[in-house]
């Protein structure tokens, strides 16, 4: 099974950025947008494992405790890995450095299970779509630029949670498998 740990979005976050999905499209729709119901804010992507591995990667991940639920605010759109040629559109995340210590603990949580550390620092953020060729219409790119720094929604997080990822023709399509509150 495809396993990862993220965390999910608000209603009213979700509704906001379908509304800029909708607007997203128009600038280019050649571009295969996520579906607004499949947006998520990964935190850990653990791959493919048997599924004889679920139960410790779960009992890993109860070890984890999160003293108090905190804020993450969504602003601004962006590239990985660059501008120039990118595979991946996204929406940033500003958050206190509980955010980072999660994803942090997170990792260390499952690499006990034999699932590989992450080896690049973690950088929060929520794809909105990823590109094949052809690139990105220039009026997309156009629009990214005007809002670079553009505040898009905020809400609070109290939970993290086990995904399974199944990749169907239509897409992926995500299950949440377990959740684990901040104050279990
Ligand atoms: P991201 O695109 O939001 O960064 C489930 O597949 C999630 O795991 C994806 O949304 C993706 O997060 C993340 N992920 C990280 N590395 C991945 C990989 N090598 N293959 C697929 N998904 C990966």
């Amino acid at each position: 099974m495809r396993l990862f740990v993220a965390l999910s979005i608000s209603p009213a976050v979700r509704e906001t950025f379908s509304v800029l999905l909708t607007e997203l499209h128009c600038a280019d729709p050649k571009t295969r947008w996520i579906h607004p119901a499949n947006l998520h804010v990964t935190l850990k992507f653990i791959g493919n494992v048997a599924a004889e591995k679920l139960p410790s990667i779960e009992q890993a991940l109860t070890t984890i405790t999160v003293l108090r639920p905190f804020d993450l605010e969504f602003r601004g759109l962006g590239f990985f890995p660059n501008e120039r040629r990118p595979a991946v559109i996204w929406a940033g995340i500003v958050a206190p450095p509980e955010l980072a210590a999660l994803a942090t603990r997170i990792d260390e949580a499952v690499s006990t299970c034999g699932i590989a550390r992450e080896t690049r620092p973690f950088a929060p953020h929520l794809t909105l779509a990823r590109f094949k060729e052809p690139r990105p219409a220039e009026a997309l790119r156009a629009q990214s630029a005007q809002s670079k720094d553009r505040f898009f929604a905020q809400q609070s997080v109290g939970e993290f949670q086990l995904m399974e990822s199944r990749l169907k023709s239509g897409g992926a399509e995500y299950t949440t498998l377990r959740a684990f509150p901040f104050l279990a």
